[in-house]
């Protein structure tokens, strides 16, 4: 099993190519189920989550080609992937492929709205929290899906079609909000749903959606508004770029100093995590080409956040923010709103030397002067970059274990920050 080794203490500076978002593609790959016509994702990040779930699909009788390099294309350049759709061979997707990723759980909706039926295994808990899927569930059973579950599989089925209904979601979803677009679109009739998530990754679909066929309005606000379509048709689309890779090295460069340039990020998807990262004593600049950021790794002011849905700071960063603030001249507390379980980075930074105690779903975080190298291990994917980052700035060596939770979300992480002046390494064990 490969590790990380990170010898800490190097200030970063350089160009760091921010891929396009992970949590954008899956959702975007899934639309592909809902036309027999071709779907274009251009900027597509080269991820195990994306494999995966190109596996599932595959399953359901989705092939996908990959477009050649082309001329002055960078080894970074995200790839045009195209997904045809033509035939679904099968609406099932079963335990073995979906219990390995969460998001896979979303073909649920476009295989009922184009084939009347699904049958699709739970995703089970994970360790960041429960993670039901009610909401999906409820939301479907408004546009007119029987589901029943048995033998761990939600069984849909909706025989004359989805009609147009209210969707109003207790609480802010994401994969909610994803699945209440992806069976809206070709119900009959209109559809509302209310409390929608705001994320930049729902607009992404949204917009996909509309260049398929589809007809929404108000993606990005809280109320979503869309008009059932008999059919949808191909498109071509680019991936937005990763606003939790671009927050991730941001917050490397502020623990660790340096003048990074994060190329191709947008600022106004970060939402208030860039200026939690800018209060905390570093220098953000919006440029032509992406957001620059300089610091100079002492002085890290303490900062409180809270995570909340989008335009709120991201639990995806919570973690990454928590190693920052483990060195910040003073206690700050950090509250998780969204997942119940998301401290688990907490007994692995405190192996680094932070001091951290956990009061409900609080993180007080007093802030030491300098981290000491350690052998550490992650339980998901921004826990697992947060003990980088972490080492990153720590005194002496660090290798993290488990490097499997880093490639489902983070493409070539080491490049990226070896090429700015990290000491990093990928370690493979012999066999
Ligand atoms: C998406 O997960 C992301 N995953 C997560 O990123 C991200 O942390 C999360 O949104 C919040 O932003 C992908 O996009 C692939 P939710 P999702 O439904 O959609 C509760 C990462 O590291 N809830 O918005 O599954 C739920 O338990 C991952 O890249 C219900 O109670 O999250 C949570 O408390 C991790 N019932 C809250 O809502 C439901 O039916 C928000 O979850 C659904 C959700």
């Amino acid at each position: 099993m490969d590790r990380i080794r990170i010898t800490g203490g190097q200030k970063l500076s350089g160009i760091i190519p921010i891929s396009g978002a992970k949590n954008a593609a899956l959702p975007l790959m899934i639309a592909s189920l809902l036309t027999p016509e071709t779907l274009t994702l251009e900027n597509m990040p080269r991820l195990a989550d994306v494999r995966q779930l190109n596996r599932i699909l595959s399953n359901h009788g989705v092939d996908h080609a990959v477009d050649g390099k082309r001329p002055g294309d960078a080894p970074h350049t995200g790839e045009t992937v195209h997904f045809s759709a033509r035939n679904i061979v099968d609406t099932t997707a079963p335990y073995e492929l979906v219990s390995k990723m969460r998001a896979s759980f979303w073909v649920l909706a476009p295989l009922l709205a184009r084939m009347g039926e699904a049958k699709v295994s739970l995703p089970g808990g994970c360790a960041i929290g429960t993670r039901p899927v009610d909401f999906l569930l409820m939301a479907l059973e408004r546009l007119g899906a029987q589901i029943k579950i048995e033998n761990g599989y939600v069984i849909a089925s909706a025989a004359k079609g989805l009609v147009g209904g209210v969707i109003d979601f207790p609480k802010i979803t994401v994969g909610g909000t994803h699945t209440a677009l992806m069976a809206a679109v070709m119900a009959r009739g209109d559809t509302m749903i209310l409390n929608a998530a705001c994320e930049p990754e729902v607009v992404d679909l949204a917009n996909c959606l509309i260049a398929m066929g589809a007809r929404i309005r108000g993606a990005g606000t809280p109320v979503i508004e869309v008009e059932g379509v008999t059919s949808l048709h191909g498109a071509r689309h680019a991936v937005l770029p990763d606003r939790i890779e671009t927050g991730t090295y941001a917050m490397a460069v502020a623990m660790t100093g340096g003048d990074v340039l994060l190329e191709g990020a947008r600022a106004d998807l970060l939402g208030s995590a860039l200026e939690m990262i800018a209060e905390s004593g570093s220098d953000i600049s919006i440029e032509d080409n992406g957001v620059r950021i300089r610091s100079h790794g002492g002085d890290i002011e303490p900062v409180d956040v809270s995570t909340d849905p989008f335009p709120g700071f991201p639990t995806d960063l919570q973690a990454q923010f928590m190693a920052l603030m483990t060195r910040a001249n003073g206690v700050s507390h950090i509250t998780e709103t969204i997942f119940e379980n998301r401290f688990m980075h907490v007994q692995e930074l405190a192996r680094l030397g932070a001091k951290i105690r956990l009061d409900g779903d609080t993180a007080i975080i007093e802030g030491q002067p300098q981290l000491t190298g350690a052998p550490v291990m992650a339980t998901d994917l921004r826990a697992s970059v947060s003990l980088v980052i972490a080492g990153l700035a720590a005194k002496g060596d660090t290798t993290v274990h488990r490097v499997y939770h880093l490639d489902r979300g983070f493409e070539r992480l080491e490049e990226k920050l070896g090429a700015c002046g990290a000491q990093i390494e990928r370690v493979s064990d012999p066999g």
